[in-house]
């Protein structure tokens, strides 16, 4: 089913620009950078690559990266902005690559968009190699079960709620972008991943430490993101 990628892309590079945008310039690109470094991987896949900017940041880190994204417009961006990077075509829930071939996987704001989580799971766990990581950044669940905000009086946001439990899609828009995007609880995130037999090593729900005065005050009043990190045993048994 159409989940408004392709149909978005040229808005959705026009709103990253170089940088990315408030979410990843100001709140989660410092403790995501900062998760890979620590790692120090010989060779990242970025599931859902997007026009590829932390695609282009693992190589400005000379790490060596491996880009997927199923849609094509954002797919062609990225090729054009780093035409020595790998790009390829694909789907998280079928990835395109043996067995144990990379040391961390990326879900960099992508697992939202992907209605099949425990396929794209199980597909990152199976080209990690023993000891690899998955490395992600999501929308908060409470975030993605918002139905409203609600202005306090002296101009505070407060987030209404409903239907936490129940895993269910809905369709969002700004900026000229349509997506779809799934709600689901955070308990579905933590089982899948403990199913598959990975041990959590990191959590974060990261602050905005800069941007405009406004936007930052805003985001840590309600803040809408987290970080996790997830790794396989080094051997089985
Ligand atoms: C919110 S964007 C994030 C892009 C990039 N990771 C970033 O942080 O800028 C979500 C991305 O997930 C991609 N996507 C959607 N469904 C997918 C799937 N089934 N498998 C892989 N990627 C998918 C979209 O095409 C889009 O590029």
């Amino acid at each position: 089913m159409d989940n408004g990628w392709d149909a978005s892309a040229e808005a959705w590079i026009a709103d990253q620009g170089d940088a990315g945008d408030f979410s990843r310039r100001y709140v989660l690109d410092a403790p995501m950078q900062a998760r890979v470094r620590l790692a120090a991987p010989g060779r990242v896949l970025d599931v859902g690559c997007g026009e590829g900017r932390f695609c282009r940041w693992l190589a400005s880190e000379d790490i060596a990266c491996v880009g997927v994204e199923p849609a094509a417009g954002l797919l062609a961006e990225a090729q054009r902005r780093d035409p020595a990077g790998d790009y390829r075509p694909g789907r998280a829930e079928q990835l395109p690559f043996a067995d144990a071939s990379f040391d961390m996987v990326v879900f960099y704001l992508t697992l939202i968009d992907i209605e099949d989580i425990h396929a794209a799971l199980a597909e990152a766990a199976r080209v990690l190699t023993p000891g690899g990581r998955i490395l992600l950044a999501n929308l908060q669940p409470y975030n993605t079960a918002a139905d409203a905000f609600e202005k306090l009086d002296g101009g505070e946001r407060r987030l209404v709620m409903a239907r936490y439990l129940e895993e269910h899609d809905r369709w969002d828009e700004w900026r000229g972008i349509r997506i779809r995007n799934w709600h689901r609880p955070l308990s579905a995130y933590m089982t899948c991943l403990l199913d598959l037999g990975l041990g959590l090593t990191c959590f974060e729900e990261p602050a905005a430490t800069g941007g405009p005065d406004r936007a930052r005050v805003s985001y840590n009043h309600v803040p809408y993101h987290f970080m996790m990190e997830w790794r396989l045993p080094v051997a089985a048994g």
